[in-house]
């Protein structure tokens, strides 16, 4: 492998590129060992650099030269260099020119997924962020905008289906052989990281979309032969989210063709390719039978974020990869908009929440904090981050809290408006919103450059004589590595102030100015907020559907966040008040090697009743009383913690939280799990799903009690379940029992699904995930399974990313067995496919808040790795997980 080497990059030593590339014409034979590539480009010296005769570079790796020539004239070996990754030319014209070269790759054996490679005999290619030059040499980088027209040839029966970006123009056999070509055109300029092709024998699923405007697009989605029936679902969320970005956004697709393409074998989740989106196969397929409800939102989310890149990434792209975010919280933004606006906001901002808090604040607490916009990086691949992502998406939401959505609606379109086709930066997005609202956004600006989740504390004083609150505000914002201090951010604060029987008090601020949406702007270190005409000591509701990503304390007393449990008319809050309440108790539980009295005594009866009273409640959605059956898990516990962390006492806790709740609220549950049965077919939609979900996490509880009774009902649930949903619900739930019964349940899906990839990977995750001493057992065992394999990523994800992110006591056994597992898997891994590797070693991220025992064992693990020859990608983590990079 050549690789880049270790040095870190600066986002500070941006440059603009010496040449542009305009255009791009490639002609790709298919073959398993030697994947022949012609590539004709028309390169000219770029004119806003002072370019002066400087050598070309372009990048290329793996790749065999064939021949090389310029303007016609073939170069010979005196002429350039090949070396580290690059093809240097030494002398080019300073006038546009044409370089034409040919090269071979070996798609059989790519086993890093990265460039072009072979997925179950299908060819297909992940270029970003940098796997376009593993197929030709190229400026491989997003600055570089080209218009693409690709011819493609393979053996017809080997290859039938040829797709490429852009619209088809030609294809054909070609005479005397068994092979054909297709030929497929781009005319919209981008970078190379958004460049696709893909040949195999695959099934079409077509169907059609009319854009608003009442142009015709043929949608197809290509899977595996025989697996048509699974595409449904996927389909109708790509038409949903067309129109939504229409509705929402004013943007309509601009090609005559959007293809999908399904594969097992893929790195990530799914990738924005212009007009030629190529997905983990888990996120198109799902049939009753196969997939979950939780698969079902899943497949709509990425289907929606993959298809809103169309406008935020593609035709607006990044300038660099410093940059990233730029595209990425935009997208997920736009992703978690859509889920809203189709489903419930409250459920889908409950979920984002989840998801930010277990993935985003560990890693804004640990050693590999780096800001929304990282200021260097060592190895592109490892800032795929929830940072990124997810945070990336909240500071968008900030703007859009700030801004009002039409506000933000205009300062999206005048950034269309301006940045139409280009490369840009962070600044540009920020330029534009600010520039609709006439705010400066200077402060904001932070939220991009400072790392560490910010800590607002708030407390509420009640003045009797003078009928006042006051809200004291102050924020600190921690320490993060390379950044010791940091300046006050700008933080969109939502509140209301409850009255006694439960009634919103209108706020009214001392000046005299109405409150009227609740939005405070905090921007100082310290600060006080007074509101007036305030009757009666009131109950603050603070930080409403969490509008800011940030650590909230505040001086609530337990009678006070019951209040807000039952009365809190912002639906976020209500929950969160729920999450508060079960939290405290949670970490008071597991403090100093548990105190099980702590989450089996009068408050956690009092917790009990008030879920009871919530999930019972039918004026509310269904899929939202849900989410008040589900308690915090166990890293939400040890991250509240924050240091000294037993695991096992977090374990220990949780579950004897579990079971009080079992048996508190018995009856309610027994009712809820009775009420809520399936009448009819399998239906995805948010209603039905809701039932299950309010049923199976009813079940959850009731087995938690230990009782045989209720193990009997899980066995039933197990039997009679007749959509995946159920059945592997149950499945889960029996995982954790010590019964017969688990292992007959678990034999039998075995039995049923072993041929079906994606549900087969459903059957290791359990078992991966259910907590028990001998954990790291079975999971070697799993490991050994004659249906296990290193080389595909979602099996890897299934046993190890199960264990390591779900399994949180036995991957943190005192003993260090569970580190140890991760580590020999890593290394192995790390030798064929680091971007892999390295994504499941960032499970170490948290090893300094565990207490001493622990500590220790993680620091000799991580020690040992960082002694060993690793990859550039794994190198990078652990050196700086130890924090000696
Ligand atoms: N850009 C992809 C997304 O939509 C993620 C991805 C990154 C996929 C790198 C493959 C490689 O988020
Ligand atoms: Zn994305």
């Amino acid at each position: 492998m050549q690789k880049s080497d270790r040095k870190p990059k600066f986002l500070k030593d941006y440059a603009p590129p010496d040449y542009l590339i305009e255009e791009v014409a490639l002609d790709v034979a298919l073959a398993p060992k030697a994947a022949r590539v012609a590539s004709k480009l028309r390169i000219r010296p770029n004119p806003k650099v002072a370019t002066g005769g400087k050598p070309l570079v372009l990048d290329g790796e793996d790749l065999t030269l064939e021949s090389l020539t310029l303007d016609g004239k073939a170069l010979s070996p005196g002429d350039y260099e090949v070396k580290d990754g690059s093809l240097t030319i030494k002398r080019v014209p300073a006038r546009p020119f044409t370089l034409e070269a040919f090269t071979t790759c070996d798609p059989e054996a790519n086993t890093e997924l990265s460039g072009l490679y072979l997925s179950r005999g299908t060819y297909c290619t992940q270029c970003e962020p940098e796997g376009f030059r593993r197929i030709t040499y190229f400026l491989d980088r997003p600055d570089v905008l080209a218009v693409y027209t690709v011819r493609i040839e393979a053996e017809r029966d080997a290859a039938p289906v040829l797709l490429s970006n852009g619209n088809p123009v030609a294809r054909g056999d070609i005479p005397g052989t068994n092979r054909h070509f297709a030929t497929w055109h781009d005319p919209f300029p981008k970078p190379s990281y958004l460049f696709a092709l893909v040949g195999g024998n695959l099934a079409a699923v077509p169907d059609e979309f009319v854009t608003a405007s009442g142009r015709k697009v043929a949608l197809t989605i290509y899977v595996e032969p025989g697996k048509q029936d699974r595409c449904a679902w996927a389909m109708e969320s790509l038409k949903r989210s067309m129109r939504w970005d229409e509705e929402r956004f004013g943007r309509e697709y601009d090609l005559d063709v959007f293809n999908i393409v399904a594969v097992s074998d893929f790195n990530m989740g799914a990738m924005e390719n212009k007009g030629l989106n190529i997905f983990n196969d888990k996120l198109v397929l799902a049939r009753p039978d196969t997939a979950s409800d939780g698969d079902y939102v899943s497949i709509e989310s990425v289907i929606a974020h993959e298809y809103f890149h169309n406008w935020t990434g593609d035709r607006v792209t990044c300038r660099d990869w410093f940059q990233l975010c730029l595209k990425e919280g935009l997208t997920v933004f736009r992703d978690q908009e859509f889920t809203g606006d189709t489903r419930s906001g409250a459920v889908e901002r409950i979920g984002a929440v989840r998801i930010l808090k277990s993935n985003q604040f560990p890693e804004d607490a640990g050693p590999l904090a780096h800001p929304v916009r990282p200021p260097s990086f060592i190895e592109i691949n490892n800032f795929y981050t929830a940072t990124v992502y997810e945070k990336g998406a909240e500071v968008c939401r900030m703007l859009q809290t700030l801004l009002g959505r039409e506000g933000f609606r205009k300062g999206l379109d005048l950034y269309f408006e301006r940045h139409d086709g280009e490369a840009v930066t962070v600044e540009d997005f920020v330029d534009a919103m600010a520039d609709v609202s006439g705010r400066d956004l200077k402060q904001f600006m932070r939220w991009y450059t400072q790392a560490g989740t910010p800590e607002l504390a708030c407390s509420l004083d009640y003045d009797a004589h003078a009928k006042t609150a006051r809200l004291t505000v102050s924020q600190i914002i921690p320490p993060t590595p390379g950044q010791a201090k940091k300046e006050p951010m700008l933080i969109p604060l939502k509140v209301g102030l409850i009255g006694a029987n439960g009634d919103e008090l209108p706020l009214t601020l001392a000046d005299g100015t109405p409150l009227v949406d609740g939005l405070l702007e905090v921007t100082e270190r310290e600060q006080v907020f007074e509101f007036r005409d305030i009757p009666a000591p009131p109950t603050p509701s603070l930080l409403r559907n969490f509008s800011a990503p940030v650590r909230l304390s505040t001086n609530l007393d337990p009678g006070q966040i019951e209040f807000l449990m039952a009365h809190d008319s912002d639906p976020f809050n209500r929950w969160q008040a729920a999450q508060t309440y079960a939290t405290n108790l949670l970490t008071d539980g597991a403090r100093d090697g548990g105190n099980i009295e702590r989450v089996t005594g009068k408050e956690a009866a009092r917790l009990a009743q008030a879920l009871a009273v919530t999930s019972r409640d039918s004026s509310l959605l269904t899929a939202y009383r849900a989410e008040f059956l589900k308690l915090p898990g166990e890293a939400d516990i040890a991250r509240e913690l924050s240091r000294n962390v037993d695991t096992d006492a977090v374990h220990g806790a949780r579950e004897a939280l579990r079971k009080k709740i079992g048996e508190e609220i018995r009856e309610t549950l027994t009712e809820l799990y009775e009420a809520n049965a399936d009448s009819g077919p399998y239906s995805p939609d948010p209603e039905s799903a809701g039932r299950r979900a309010v049923r199976n996490a009813a079940l959850d509880l009731l087995v938690a009690t230990g009782d045989t009774s209720e193990i009997a009902r899980a066995e039933r649930h197990y039997r009679d379940a007749t959509n995946m949903t159920d059945s592997i619900a149950a499945l889960a739930i029996l995982s954790h029992v010590q019964a017969p019964v688990r292992d007959k349940a678990l034999d039998h899906f075995y039995a049923r699904w072993q041929d079906e990839p994606l549900v087969l990977d459903k059957w290791f995750a359990v078992q991966a995930r259910a907590a028990s001493s001998s954990s790291v057992e079975t999971v070697r065992t799993l490991l050994s399974h004659p249906k296990f394999s290193l080389k595909n990523p979602n099996r890897v994800r299934a046993v190890i990313g199960s264990f390591i992110h779900g399994n949180p006591t036995a991957f943190n056994r005192p003993d260090g067995a569970g580190y140890r597992l991760l580590a020999e898997q890593a290394i192995e891994i790390d030798g064929f496919n680091p971007h892999m590797a390295a994504r499941l070693l960032g499970a170490f991220e948290s090893w300094r808040i565990l207490e001493p025992i622990r500590q220790a064992r993680a620091k000799s693990v991580l020690q040992d790795l960082a002694a060993r020859t690793l990859s550039t990608d794994s190198y990078e983590i652990v050196t700086k997980t130890l924090g000696e990079g």
